[in-house]
């Protein structure tokens, strides 16, 4: 059996895969970020031995929407499992150099490959108040859009926003009550910033167009979610691509128990289609 982890992240998934699918099957795993994927590869590396050994550990450094060339590049015609788990890993949002969480600051980066694209500092720096507004109010369906682009673009001015701590507290002057129930509501500006520097949807919709043709017949597709953006696209493809048809009707969330485990798990949302024809 071969197998794809798009998002290999710390390898939790590929570790489960292989623990199932060695010996005698093959893992493909990609991660746009550089030290994401040597981290993982070292850990694989280290766990699995013989399956390294064999070649049947393959780790590429690649956004998973490469995979049709990852597979040309492997001679492979087709694939078995394919499973894509999206947004940030416990790891980048404990990265204090990247940006990704609020509550740590650090560099306003926000991408997943530091080498690939501009920061999100650069972006809101160069960008109009409307566009900033805009991605903002779509990416992050944050409904005080115009007033934080506004602060943003007044604050530019004079004193250029470089930190997540400075974006933080410019959006918590902004919008009226600092915490929205369990959400911070700057939550939902760093989101669409991180979406914007890393195209995530376009990758996502490449994906969902083009992955279909690459599994062979009753193959699956896995995709997790943490957003309804991505849920939205992943549930529209799932049922409207002709060759797909749904393993999952409605999403498989996440127990209370593993929600108490692991409180990431509370916003995703796995959904699992089929190769049919
Ligand atoms: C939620 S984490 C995955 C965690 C992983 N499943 C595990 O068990 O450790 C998401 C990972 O996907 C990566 N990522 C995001 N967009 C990507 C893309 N377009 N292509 C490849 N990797 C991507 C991120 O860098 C991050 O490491």
């Amino acid at each position: 059996m071969v197998v794809v982890d798009g998002t290999l992240g710390a390898g939790g998934h590929a570790r489960e895969m292989l623990r199932r699918i060695l010996p005698g099957g093959k893992l493909i795993a990609i991660d746009r970020d550089p030290a994401a994927a040597n981290a993982a590869k070292a850990l694989l590396d280290a766990e699995f031995p013989d399956a390294k050994s064999a070649g049947a550990i393959r780790i590429f450094n690649a956004s998973y929407r490469d995979l049709p060339y990852i597979l040309q590049q492997e001679k492979l015609e087709s694939v078995d499992r394919i499973l894509v788990d999206l947004g940030l890993s416990s790891d980048q949002l404990a990265d204090r150099d990247r940006g990704f969480s609020f509550k740590l600051g650090g560099p306003l980066d926000l991408r997943f490959n530091p080498e690939e694209g501009i920061p999100a500092s650069v972006w809101i720096e160069r960008e109009k108040e409307e566009t900033i507004a805009n991605a903002i109010y779509q990416y992050g369906e944050e409904r005080f859009s115009r007033r934080i682009a506004k602060a943003i673009c007044l604050r530019r001015l004079t004193d250029p926003i470089k930190t997540a701590e400075q974006l933080t507290d410019l959006i918590h002057r902004c919008v009226p009550g600092k915490i929205h129930g369990r959400v911070d509501s700057a939550t939902r500006t760093f989101q669409a910033l991180r979406i914007v520097v890393n195209e995530e949807l376009k990758h996502l919709e490449e994906a969902l167009k083009k992955f279909p043709d690459l599994l062979a017949i009753d193959g699956r597709f896995l995709a997790i979610s943490f957003h309804s953006l991505e849920d939205r696209l992943v549930k529209n493809a799932f049922r409207d691509h002709p060759k797909l048809e749904r393993v999952t009707k409605k999403p498989v969330v996440a127990s209370p128990a593993e929600e108490a485990r692991n409180p990431r798990s509370r916003s995703a949302k796995l959904r699992v289609a089929r190769r049919f024809m």
